[in-house]
Order: structure tokens, then sequence, then C-alpha cells
């Protein structure tokens, strides 16, 4: 029997009615954001049939175009995506009758973020369902919202539906954080806001409530009795490319930790919600943040390690070293690689340590979270050869490839008793024909249809912070040397050691 076909039915995916007809206005619209993402996001939604025939695009920037203007360009920019293979676009070639129906619904709307013609504007374009998109630069969070609540665009009559997505960097410290939580609590409903982490787009992390909470084998082994320690890693290939002015001030601990891999790590280790309620899932990822042991001014020095890359090879290349990237000051201490020992103070993870590491310029590109479980007794294997028994791990691998991997010993055929490592192993792609994506398709979609589940509450991106906000406060007192390590490489060997010190090691980042 072909089980792939008998799992996933003819098209290989979950059937999901089309969104509510409605009008995405994207604040940044000529930007890389919607170039990249967005754009690509809403060809493969139509693709999938997930919107309608009153669904329409209003662009907002400040560079002067016209409609026309604005559906040559992104013709453009969608074209090329489509023929680079190598492209992070998620597109198999281009669909010249999708991609038009989404090209004749985009329209473009020139005007400044802070001025107030600019809304005065957009009301007079806008009418029922709206989506407000902020792919803009930090500092036009604040100013962008207040206009929108100011102008009356945010109020919803008649049962049309008001929505803003505001996209990362949710603050720079916990402080920052708060005050833009506060700005947007004063100004409309939290039920209105989809703080976006673009990681839980990802079907894997998805994935992950129903790996736990819908087999029976797993969640009874889910805890301290069963867990030695949790790894999760984010290794990317790629350095900080062109966004050096934006990186410079904000280093990967603000960039990936509070949001992406506290994201990853909340789901690996939340109690099971009472539904899947957005509400439910939210609440049960705030208590397990708040429930990350801060690490004091001690514990800085001891359990966290910061590194960043020097010149090496990466992908057969040589490449340079950070500070000798563009926009990058020659002395800089920005960390491109972050390294932590985190624990979680509460009943289910007491004692279980949570390794978290994440790096640019790295030895592949891969996100996964490893879960190691206790060492089963050697006692009857004693008058064997066997000396050492191998723990069991599961390897929920994020991306590139996206699947599980359980690895289990199996005795080695022969007279005998060995035993050699084998592994269960789970691949998306062989089960499912899950057509490209970027991560933004089913968030989009969840937008449209209000399901604010994979979405952060204002609690969850507060609590992240307040873990983040003490190894700020020593990064910033001067007590946090940055490591460097080679371009290319596992990262620094203090990251290493950080495990070592524990009899531990890193799941090896080897291609
Ligand atoms: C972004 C960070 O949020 O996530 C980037 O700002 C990082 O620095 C990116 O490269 C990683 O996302 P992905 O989906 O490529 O793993």
């Amino acid at each position: 029997m072909d089980v792939a076909a008998a799992l996933a039915g003819p098209e290989g995916l979950a059937k999901a009615d089309p969104a509510p007809s409605c009008t995405l206005v994207i604040f940044g619209a000529a930007g890389d954001l919607t170039k990249r993402l967005l754009m690509p996001s809403l060809y493969n939604m139509q693709q999938a049939g997930l919107l309608q025939e009153g669904f329409t695009v209003v662009g907002v920037d400040r560079v002067a175009r016209d409609d026309n203007g604005y559906r040559s360009d992104l013709t453009e920019t969608i074209q090329g995506f489509a023929s680079d293979k190598g492209s992070e676009s998620a597109l198999d070639g281009l669909n010249a009758d999708a991609w038009g129906w989404v090209r004749d619904r985009l329209f473009y709307q020139a005007g400044d973020f802070e001025d107030t013609a600019t809304y005065d504007a957009l009301k007079q374009r806008v009418s029922g369902n709206c989506v407000f998109y902020l792919a803009v630069a930090a500092r036009f969070f604040a100013p962008v919202l207040t206009h929108l609540a100011d102008s009356g665009l945010m109020t919803e009559a008649d049962d049309a539906f008001r929505r803003v997505v505001v996209e990362k960097p949710f603050g720079h410290d916990l402080a920052s954080a708060k005050a833009l939580n506060a700005l947007i609590l004063a100004k409309m409903d939290e039920s209105q806001v989809f703080r976006i982490d673009h990681f839980l787009g990802k079907e894997t992390v998805q994935n992950l409530m129903a790996l736990r909470f819908s087999n029976g084998i797993f969640e009874p082994l889910w805890n301290r009795n069963y867990i030695d320690h949790v790894q999760i890693t984010a290794a990317e290939t790629v350095g900080v490319e062109r966004r050096a002015k934006f990186y410079e001030p904000t280093g990967a601990l603000r960039d990936m930790v509070p949001n992406h891999m506290f994201q990853l790590l909340a789901m690996t280790a939340m109690e099971p919600p009472n539904s899947f309620d957005a509400d439910a899932v939210r609440a049960e990822k705030a208590k397990v943040l708040q429930a990350v042991k801060p690490l004091d001014t001690g514990r800085v020095a001891r359990d966290l390690v910061r590194g960043q890359y020097g010149p090496g090879t990466s992908g057969g290349k040589d490449t340079q070293g950070y500070r000798q990237e563009p926009d990058v000051a020659a002395d800089s201490t920005t960390e491109t690689y972050i390294a932590m020992r985190l624990n979680i103070d509460n009943f289910r993870w007491a004692g279980v340590p949570f390794y978290v590491r994440t790096g640019k310029r790295m030895a592949v590109r891969r996100t996964e979270i490893v879960v190691h479980f206790k060492q089963a007794p050697h006692a009857m294997f004693r008058s064997t050869p066997v000396e050492a028994l191998t723990p069991n791990a599961m390897v929920i691998h994020v991306q590139p490839s996206e699947g599980i991997t359980l690895n289990f010993s199996a005795k080695v055929p022969g007279p005998t008793l060995q035993l050699g490592r084998v592994a269960m192993d789970f691949r998306y792609a062989d089960y499912f024909n899950t057509p490209s994506n970027t991560g933004y398709e089913t968030l989009l979609y969840d937008v449209m249809i209000g399901d604010a589940t994979f979405f952060q509450r204002a609690d969850n991106v507060e609590a992240g912070w307040a873990v983040v906000q003490p190894m700020l406060d020593e990064i910033e007192a001067g007590h946090s040397e940055v490591q460097p390590y080679a371009a290319g490489t596992s990262g620094p060997a203090a990251a290493d050691a950080l495990l070592e010190r524990d009899g531990r090691h890193w799941l090896a980042l080897s291609a």
C-alpha cells in the first residue's frame, strides 16, 4: 500500500476553506520582506485555494509608484525568485495565471509612515475587513500603530475585522518591549494584534503539539524522570550579509533568542494546554517561559557563551570575518553566535538543562531540537562485550529537511552480543506531498481567519525578554567576552566546554 497516498489524500495537504475576503495593507511595500516572503506567500496561498475573489493588497511605502509600476516591480522580482533554484522564496517555477491573479489585486499608496495624510488617503481606499502588516523598521512601529488607531482605521464596525500584524524585532530589551505592548494595548484590543514569529509558521514547529499531545507514547516520557537534557540549535551558514546596520546594535542574542529560540523551547517544554484555543496555548507558553530561571551575575559568566565569526570557509568558498563585513566596526564586539544553559524551574523540568545555541557562518544550516533521554541501567550487560549504553535521542528536524528521528540501540547480527546505533526516521517529504512554502502562508491565513494560536501574546514577548535582560545587562557591564570562531565551524570552543563540563556533547553539526 502506498502509505503516503493513504495518509495524505490526493493533494497531500490538509484541506482548508478560503480565508474571508479582506484587504491586506502592507507598510513597507517596497521592502525586502514584502518581496522575498510576503508576495511569494500570497502566490502560494492563491495556488492552494486559500484566497478568494474580494482579496486585495494595498502596498504603502515612501517611494513614488503607481499601481502599474508597483505590479511591474513585483512581477520582476518574483520572476527572478522563481528562476533562481537557490532562492529561499519557495517557488517551484511560476504559474502565470496564479501570479496574474495576485498581480491584478495589487494597489499602491505612496506616503510617509509618519504623515497623517497617508492614513487619510488609506481611509478613502479601504473598507470592510483589513489586515495591516507592519513590514517596516522597528522605529516606525509606534508611529504607524498610533496613526492607524487615531485615524479610526482600527475601528471594527459592521462585523468587519481590523487586525494588525507586527514583525520582529518586538523591542530591543525588556523595557522597550513593555513600552511597545503598553502603547499597543492603549490603542487597540489584544485580539486585534498578531505579533508574528516566522519560526511558528514552520511545519515541524507546529507539529510539536501534535507529536507531544496526540501520541500516547511520548508525553508520559516527556519530563525529568526520563529526559536527561534538551538541545535546541539554529545554525545558519549565512553571514550578516547586507544587514550590519541592523545587526551591529542587535547581535545574535537579541535577534534570535527571546523570539525564535524561546518559541522552540516553549513548544517543547510547555504543559499540555486544555484545548487548542489560542489563549489556552499561549497561557501555557507564557507559564513555561516565566519558569525559566534568569541567569544571575555569576551564572552569565558560567552558562553563557558569545562568539563572533572570523575568516574561514562557507560552502567551499573563503569568507571574510564579521569585523571585515561592510558597516561593521573593526573592533566590534557584537556576537554572531550565542550558546546558553538554561534551567526551567518547574515540576516537570527540575534538574533538566536546556542548552540553546544559534549562530551565523556555521558548518551547516540546520535547526533542530534534540531530546536526550536518560540512559538505561547497564547492569545486565556487565558480562557482555557491551561496555557502555548509548542513551536514546529524539531529533526533531525543523529545517532544512523536516521530520523526526528516534535513535536507539539494536543488536548487531552475529553470535556475540554487540550493540549498534539505529534510527527510526520520519521525513515529511516521504509521507506528505507538501508544496514549497515560505512558512508565512499558514501564518497569513491564520491572521485572516483570526486564529492567534501561533502568534505571540504580550505576556509571551515580555517573558522572553525577562529571561534575556540579565544577560544583556551583564554583556553591557563587560562581563561576557566575545570568543572568536572560524567561519564554517561549529562555533567557539567555549560552547563545547559548556556541555563537556556537565559530561555532555552537542549533537555534531556535520553535513
Ligand atoms: C530572522 C533573523 O528573524 O531569522 C535572521 O533576523 C535570521 O538573522 C533568520 O537569519 C533565520 O530564519 P530562517 O527561517 O532562515 O531560519
